[in-house]
């Protein structure tokens, strides 16, 4: 396997750009949280760079925990269905809940999640997410906390994976195409 970078045709999102982002939203969140007690929920795996780097630029204590959901697989389009690999470990009701998502694509992992903690009983559910898809939006969500949207392209990077691989990349990128028709 070769290394990353000898893998990416170019990148798109800088890691520089993705921490001003990360900071502007993350000052927002502190403003309308304060006093507040959140808990940030994130959707692993995707979701995990985009939380430590958000949560680290909050100015508030935080509570977190996680929810393991999949729609895509190991392929580059969703499979249109959610699947829970491992739920949250705490009661989320009357909780004032920011899931963290790290792309909204189609909209229906967060669509299907939001529904899901109000129906649990959350006091409240918003939605901070780094990247969007407008292009490929099939349902409608709310994303309040919004960071870059991108053309439909299939990224990775800064925990987007492609076959699982290539999260650990520190910016958001593009692979050569060689890349998936070696899959
Ligand atoms: C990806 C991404 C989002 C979701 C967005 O997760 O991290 O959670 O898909 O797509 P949607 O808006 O069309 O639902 P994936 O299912 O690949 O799981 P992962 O986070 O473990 O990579
Ligand atoms: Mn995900
Ligand atoms: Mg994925």
């Amino acid at each position: 396997i070769a290394d990353v970078q000898d893998q990416i045709d170019h990148e798109l999102i800088s890691k520089a750009q993705i921490d001003s982002k990360i900071a502007e939203l993350a000052a927002q969140v502190s403003e309308d949280y304060r006093g507040r007690d959140l808990l940030l929920v994130a959707v692993l795996k995707g979701a995990v760079n985009t939380l430590v780097a958000f949560s680290q630029a909050l100015s508030i204590p935080v509570q977190m925990d996680f929810m393991s959901l999949s729609s895509y697989g190991d392929g580059t389009v969703s499979s249109g269905t959610v699947t829970v690999r491992q739920d949250l470990s705490v009661d989320v009701r009357g909780r004032h809940i920011l899931i963290v998502e790290d792309i909204v694509d189609s909209g229906r992992t967060l669509a299907w999640l939001v529904d899901e903690l109000k129906r649990r009983g959350a006091a409240s559910v918003e939605v901070m997410a780094l990247l969007q898809k407008p292009s490929r939006r099939e349902v409608d969500v709310d994303v309040k906390y919004s960071g870059y949207e991108i053309p439909d392209e299939f990224v990775v990077g800064f925990g987007l994976d492609y076959a699982e691989r290539y999260r650990n990349l520190d910016s958001i990128a593009v692979l050569k195409p060689a890349v998936y028709q070696g899959a």
